[in-house]
C-alpha cells in the first residue's frame, strides 16, 4: 500500500494567510498542517509516501519534511502543474504508485482515529471514511444504507443533504482508480471530482465504508482552522473540558 497526501490548491478561502505560504504548512496548534495527514498515514503502517502540490510550494515541503528518515517513511514529491481537482492531482500519483493499491489523504484532514486496521483489510475497489457531523453541506455527504452495510450515492456539497455523514478526506482505493480517473469529466466548477471516482466505485458494487468514532475535521477555512487546533489542543494537552469549549468544537464532540 502506498499513501498519497494532496497539498496542492490556491488555500483562497485562507487568503491572506496563504498569500505567501502553502495552507498546509499552516500551524494547528503547535505543528504544521501537514504533520497530521503524514502521521495519519504512518499510523496506518504505510511507508511510501508522495506529497503532491503547486510548484511555487514543493521545495517548503521538501525543506521541512526531507527525506522523512526521521520519521520512518520514505517521502516522494510531485508537482501539480494547474489546480484541477483532487482526482487530477491524484491522477499525478499512478507511476508512484507503480501497480500498488494507494491512500490518499487531503492535507488539511485532522484525523484522531487509528485506521491501521481500515487499511490492512482492504483488498479491492475503494474505501471511504464518513463522520457525522452538524453541517454536511459543507462537504460530500453519503447516502448509507445502513442496514445492508452499502452506500447508496455520494452528494458533493448538497443544498439539502440526504444524511449528516461528511465523506471525510481519507480514501483508500486499489490501482484500477487511474483507469476511473482518466474516465472523468470535469464538474461545474471545471474539476475533477474525487466524489465522481468515488460513485463510479459505488456504481460497481465496490465501495466500502467506515464510520469513524474520533474526532475529524478539515482545516479550510478560518473556522475550520481554528476548530482543529482546539480539537488536536485538547487531545494532546488533555485540558478543556467539553462545557469549556466554544459551541463549534462542542457539537463534534456530541
Ligand atoms: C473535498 C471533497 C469533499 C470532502 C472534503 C473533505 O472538498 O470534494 O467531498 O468532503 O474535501 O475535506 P473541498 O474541501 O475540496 O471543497
Amino acid at each position: 500500500m502506498k499513501g498519497v497526501i494532496l497539498a496542492g490548491g490556491t488555500g483562497s478561502r485562507l487568503f491572506p494567510l496563504t498569500k505567501v505560504t502553502n495552507k498546509h504548512l499552516l500551524p494547528v496548534y503547535d505543528e504544521p498542517m501537514i504533520y497530521y495527514p503524514l502521521k495519519t498515514l504512518v499510523g496506518a503502517g504505510i511507508k511510501d509516501v508522495l506529497i503532491v502540490s503547486g510548484r511555487g510550494h514543493v521545495g517548503h515541503f521538501l525543506e521541512l519534511l526531507g527525506s522523512g528518515a526521521d520519521i520512518g517513511v520514505r517521502l516522494s514529491y510531485e508537482i501539480q502543474k494547474e489546480a484541477g481537482g483532487i482526482a487530477q492531482a491524484l491522477g499525478l500519483a499512478e507511476h508512484f504508485a507503480d501497480g500498488d493499491n494507494v491512500t490518499v489523504i487531503l492535507g488539511d484532514n485532522i484525523f484522531e482515529d487509528n485506521v491501521r486496521e481500515d487499511i490492512a483489510s482492504f483488498k479491492t475497489g475503494a474505501r471511504i471514511f464518513l463522520k457525522k457531523v452538524y453541517d454536511p453541506g459543507r462537504f460530500g455527504v453519503a447516502d448509507v444504507d445502513e442496514r445492508y452495510r452499502r452506500v447508496r450515492n455520494i452528494e458533493e456539497k448538497p443544498r439539502i443533504p440526504k444524511s449528516d455523514y461528511a465523506v471525510t478526506g481519507l480514501y483508500v482505493y486499489d490501482n484500477s482508480v487511474f483507469d476511473v480517473i482518466r474516465t472523468l469529466k470535469p464538474s461545474g466548477r471545471g474539476e475533477l471530482e474525487i466524489t465522481d471516482v468515488n460513485n463510479y466505485y459505488i456504481a460497481s458494487d465496490s465501495m466500502s465504508y467506515t464510520i469513524l468514532g474520533g474526532y475529524w475535521s478539515d482545516a479550510g477555512t478560518f473556522d475550520s482552522l481554528m476548530l482543529a487546533s482546539q480539537l488536536v489542543k485538547r487531545k494532546k494537552t488533555g485540558k478543556d473540558r467539553i462545557s469549556n469549549l466554544p459551541p463549534l468544537v462542542a457539537a463534534y464532540h456530541k
